[in-house]
């Protein structure tokens, strides 16, 4: 499949075509999912959780963000890639965000960035990172970098008052010149009001059916990411199950001798090197030798 842009993007929502998005952080986990047909990948900060194992995303480095988006660049070259900015790598300065923004585009060759927040300084950064012709994607609701702002990592959006003032939020992110919005953590009809009232794509993580697109963290749809699942995701396997199985059988197989198997897991050899192996290590005898012809006896000068 071609690589879809920003264009495709606006047709789909013309169409009533849904976007279906998920976050990589890896080659392999981007590998599959470009196999799979998704639209678009998020190399997302949740990475400091999935991946680090850190409690929350404010610990993750630009550095190792580009690092990140780099390998699932590989993984999914014909993918539009997201590149999440880390925190504190655009809040400071237009500058600073439009550099740290060029990082993503010029080192890891993604396709866009996504920054957090709605307000009026956040607002600039999208306009100073838009102006230099990088894509920003917006993203408000239940956003993790604001998590202390917003009392802890809790569904926003939930009176008219409240859903009112996202929907003024998603349209100075438009006015701003945002290509596309991302809503986290509302109920069902906010996301709808904010889908239906911007002209730009709106996606949805945790904001009900009515978005033009669908985002969800991979490792907690797949139920590789236990630590907590939030009420919003579907699992479609149990991969860290079939990981925990696939981990115990082998301390089981190898402390047990089952594994591995001579002449399944291991390489050929033929019998007589084998023999003449196993006799430097001295537990065999020597293979018998071939018979070759009795040389004549040299004759008398
Ligand atoms: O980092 C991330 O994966 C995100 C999603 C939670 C939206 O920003």
């Amino acid at each position: 499949m071609p690589k879809k842009s920003i264009l495709d993007f606006r047709r789909m929502k013309a169409e009533g075509e849904k976007v279906t998005w998920l976050t990589a952080y890896d080659y392999l986990e981007a590998k599959y999912e470009e196999r799979a047909g998704v639209d678009m990948i998020l190399v997302g900060d949740s990475v400091g959780m999935v991946d680090m194992g850190y409690a929350t995303t404010f610990p993750v480095t630009m550095d190792e963000m580009i690092s990140h988006a780099a390998s699932v660049r590989r993984g999914a070259p014909n993918t539009f890639i997201v590149g999440d900015m880390p925190y504190m790598s655009y809040q400071i300065s237009d500058e600073e965000a439009i550099t740290n923004a060029g990082r993503f585009t010029q080192e890891a060759l993604c396709d866009a960035i996504k920054l957090e927040g709605g307000g009026e300084e956040i607002c600039k950064r999208i306009k100073a990172i838009s102006s230099v012709g990088i894509l920003v994607i917006g993203h408000i609701g239940l956003t993790p970098q604001f998590a202390a702002t917003l009392g802890g990592y809790k569904a926003q959006g939930k009176s008219a008052d409240a859903a009112k003032k996202l929907l003024d939020e998603a349209l100075r992110i438009q006015e701003a010149g945002a290509c596309i919005l991302l809503v986290e953590g509302v109920p069902e009809v906010t996301g709808k009001l904010i889908a239906s009232k911007l002209s730009i794509p709106v996606y949805g993580i945790g904001a009900g059916s009515y978005t033009d697109g669908q985002l969800l963290i991979y490792a907690d749809m797949v139920g590789y990411y236990d630590d907590f699942t939030p009420k919003f995701v579907k699992r479609y396997a149990e991969v860290g199950q079939a990981m925990l199985k696939a981990f115990t059988d082998y301390v089981d197989e190898v402390r047990t001798g089952k594994f591995p198997i001579d002449g399944v897991h291991t390489y050929k050899i033929s019998d007589d090197e084998r023999a003449k192996v196993e006799e430097l290590i001295g537990g065999k005898k020597k293979a018998p030798a071939k018979k070759t012809a009795a040389k004549k006896p040299a004759a008398k000068k």
